[in-house]
């Protein structure tokens, strides 16, 4: 059922435990959630404790879009090395573009604060990052971010798809779910398409197959070739994918048709900005625009890393933080808090150690043997039960991470 989180300060003294409990045991801290750091009013003690805790090789790192802090804040910072890091989000450098996620760091106290962070860093060895989600508002802007923060000589630029979680965002997305290989067969099938598709124009393919797989759902054995969109020669193709190990999500193809030419651009645009990156010697981090099958894997598990809400449920990732709304594949789907138990009432080191929580990491170890792929699955943009209800995974995986953006290297977080 849907329900509203409600807004929550960490609360101090559960944070003390927390860092007296796990920080000994840590190597990078992460301090944001969904919403903005610096609102906490006990932000900078949250370093303080923090630093303490932490072992003295163990790194800090938070993002923020700037607008709290100042060069008193920063100062303190620095002064007693609070952070290894801080990253600024930043989505556009002209204000008058509309963006959707909404961070500029065009505001001139927000350029101050990060022009001090950037004069001063060297007070206490800090790296200063651009943290840049990519939208089709935005992604033709891509160069000019770059080139700014590259003569401001940050350390880094990272740069990250958008996580739909309205319907208008997943129209802002620049990346497609299915995969290269994938790609290349369908490619192969677009040009065979009169003889593929029964009498249906590119346009209305995808409502056309849609309609089918409800009466494929509905009436299994009633289902007369003539209902279906896709002629017998179309079978050819999806046995030489199998044979190949790939699924043909042929649905997902034709309405992302149009986005062709977008994805190559902004590969020919990425391309630009790793040279512009590299000559000044700035680090720049990209996601993929395809997603990267082969190597699927989960960020979190890859950095032994969990997620404490401020309430102190001990999530595996961002995506279960709060009951919300996906749209990717072309449908929509509710995705369910999620947690594996509350630091209040179990030590995050037994929550951790949890059977239940540990075979679940251990599944994501291997995420192509044990978890299915639904961006190259037909039925994913045909409503499959899976995909939009809020169960486990077809294979029966709870919860599900089997069309995870993150998982393929288009969504990035823990840079
Ligand atoms: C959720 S914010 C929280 C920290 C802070 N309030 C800030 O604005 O940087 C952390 C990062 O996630 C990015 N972000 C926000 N919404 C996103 C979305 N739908 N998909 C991908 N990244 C998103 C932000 O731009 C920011 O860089
Ligand atoms: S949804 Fe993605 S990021 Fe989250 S736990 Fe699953 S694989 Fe990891
Ligand atoms: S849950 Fe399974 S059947 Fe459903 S879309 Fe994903 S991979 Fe396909």
């Amino acid at each position: 059922m849907k329900q509203k989180e409600k807004a929550l300060f960490f609360p101090l003294e559960e944070y003390q435990k927390l860092a007296e409990e796990v920080f000994p045991h840590l190597k990078k801290l992460v301090l944001y959630g969904l919403g903005e750091p610096l609102m906490h009013p006990n932000f900078l003690m949250f370093l303080e404790i923090a630093k303490i805790h932490l072992p003295s090789s163990a790194s800090i790192t938070f993002t923020t879009n700037g607008s709290l802090l100042d060069s008193e804040k920063i100062n303190h910072i620095l002064e007693n090395k609070l952070a290894d890091e801080i990253i600024f989000s930043c989505e556009t450098v002209n204000e008058n573009i509309p963006n959707q996620v909404g961070h500029s760091l065009e505001e001139e106290q927000v350029q101050n604060n990060l022009d001090y962070c950037l004069s001063h860093k060297y007070r206490s060895n800090i790296r200063i990052g651009i943290e840049t989600v990519i939208m089709d508002s935005n992604y033709l802007q891509l160069g000019e971010i770059i080139q700014k923060f590259v003569a401001k000589k940050v350390d880094f630029i990272a740069l990250s798809h958008l996580y739909p979680f309205n319907e208008s965002f997943e129209n802002e997305t620049v990346f497609s779910m299915i995969t290269t290989e994938a790609i290349t067969i369908l490619d192969e099938v677009g040009s065979d398409w009169e003889s593929i598709v029964l009498g249906v124009s590119r346009e209305k393919f995808a409502e056309k197959l849609q309609d089918s797989y409800k009466a494929y759902y509905q009436f299994k054995d009633k289902l007369k070739p003539k209902e279906r969109p896709v002629s017998e020669k179309y079978q050819e193709y999806v046995k030489r994918a199998k044979a190949k190990n790939v699924l043909l999500n042929i649905s997902l193809y034709q309405k992302e048709f149009n986005k062709r030419n977008k994805l190559n651009d902004l590969q020919k645009i990425f391309d630009k900005c790793k040279i512009i990156a590299k000559k000044e010697g700035v680090d720049l981090i990209l996601p993929s625009i395809l997603p990267v099958y082969e190597e699927r894997s989960c960020p979190y598990n890859d950095q032994n890393g969990s997620v404490i809400r401020s309430d102190g449920e001990v999530v595996p990732c961002f995506k279960y933080l709060w009951n919300h709304d996906s749209y990717l594949n072309s449908h929509s789907r509710f995705s369910s808090f999620y947690s594996y138990g509350n630091i209040s009432e179990t030590s995050f080191l037994d929550i951790w150690q949890s059977q239940k929580y540990s075979s679940f990491r251990e599944k994501k170890s291997k995420m192509n043997e044990n978890f299915p792929y639904c961006g190259n699955c037909s039925f994913s943009s045909n409503n499959c039960f899976y995909a939009t209800e809020d169960t486990s995974d077809c294979w029966g995986n709870e919860p599900f991470c089997s069309e995870c953006p993150y998982s393929v290297n288009l969504t990035k977080c823990l840079f």
